[in-house]
């Protein structure tokens, strides 16, 4: 099928990521390498409805594979789940010529994507998202630098922790889901893991463990938290009063979103942004690029929102045996 597509529009939407940058540089130097023109939309569904819409050449993506967060920026519009926005939305990209639109966020953003897709605009959407929580795809954007900045905070962390003999909780982002906490605690040889899918809200195990391995000589614990079972300093209060070691919570926050991507990231980021732009070319609409089984894939929007996935049951038990509670 030949080409559709004469201008391609590309935004990021929802939370960033870092590698958002180098999938906006490969969408927008393999759209022209194509002979399409690329329109850069700022701040996500919020700068479409706004028509915060840029002209971008080869040289406009100079020098940011290797910059974290976006060159479009992002914005969250929860009132682009109206049906009337989306009517208005398409409407702005049919007046600005608009007709393929690269969509790179989460699983919220592809439902706009599919909403923009119902009404004559081709979209194709990317998996950018530290959180790793969309279902179709063994890989997002971003989740692989913010792996490896919470390894390297919990690392300093645990000098500390160590020094002052102290039982450390860290909390680590990622919405719902645990697959940051999981990843970053077995990085980090942590004590415990506590994530939504799996954590029995157990406290008074953890305690026991505690005193435990403090008998035993052990100079530090650490527990790292998930964003969804939060209150990690109401926790540390109730474990320093039960135990008595000191404990104290750190939040590490929003320095998991930022920083130079990790080659990962750039690398995959790139080859899934020129995926994107294949697709389109090739007259796909509807579509999320994913990374399965060692491979750039593709699934129908609809059919990826209605996936599901769980941790690996396999890296999860790993983490408790790794860890001798
Ligand atoms: P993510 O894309 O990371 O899941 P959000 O859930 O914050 O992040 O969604 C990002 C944006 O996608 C929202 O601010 C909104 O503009 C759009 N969006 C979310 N849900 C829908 C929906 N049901 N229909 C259309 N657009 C949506
Ligand atoms: O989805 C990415 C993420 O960082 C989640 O891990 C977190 O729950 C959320 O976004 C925080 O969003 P914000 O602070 O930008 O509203």
């Amino acid at each position: 099928m030949g080409s559709q597509v004469k201008t391609l529009g590309v935004l990021t939407s929802g939370g960033d990521a870092p590698g958002m940058n180098a999938a906006i540089r490969a969408v927008v130097r393999t759209a022209l390498g194509a002979g399409i023109n690329v329109k850069g939309i700022r701040r996500g569904y919020l700068g479409l409805m706004e028509e915060d819409i840029i002209d971008m050449d080869s040289r406009s993506v100079s020098d940011i594979i290797q910059r974290g967060g976006t060159v479009l920026y992002t914005a969250r519009l929860p009132e682009f789940s109206k049906s009337e926005v989306q009517d208005q939305g398409a409407e702005i990209c049919r007046k600005h010529g608009i007709d393929g639109l690269v969509v790179i966020g989460g699983d919220g953003s592809f439902k706009g994507a599919a909403a923009l897709a119902k009404r004559g605009i081709n979209t194709v959407g990317l998996p950018g998202t530290i959180d790793l929580d969309i279902a179709c795809t063994d890989y997002t954007i971003g989740f692989d630098t913010a792996v490896n900045t919470a390894m390297q905070t919990i690392d300093k962390v645990r000098d500390t922790s160590t020094s002052h003999e102290r039982c450390s909780i860290i909390e680590v982002m990622g919405r719902n889901a645990g697959f940051i906490a999981l990843w970053s605690g077995i990085a980090n040889g942590a004590e415990e893991i506590l994530i939504v899918e799996r954590y029995d809200y157990d406290e008074q195990r953890i305690i026991n463990s505690i005193i435990e391995k403090r008998q035993k000589g052990k100079k530090h614990y650490i527990i790292i938290n998930a964003e969804g079972v939060g209150d990690s300093n109401g926790m540390a209060k109730r474990i320093q009063a039960a135990t008595g070691m000191e404990t104290r919570a750190t939040i590490i926050g929003h320095a998991q979103r930022g920083g130079s991507p990790t080659a990962i990231d750039r690398v995959y980021a790139s080859a899934m942004g020129c995926y994107a732009v294949d697709l389109l070319h090739n007259g796909a609409s509807n579509r999320i690029v994913a990374y399965k089984e060692g491979k750039i894939v593709d699934f129908d929007i609809q059919e990826a929102l209605a996936m599901t996935k769980d941790i690996d049951q396999f890296l999860y038990d790993a983490s408790v045996r790794l860890s001798i509670r």
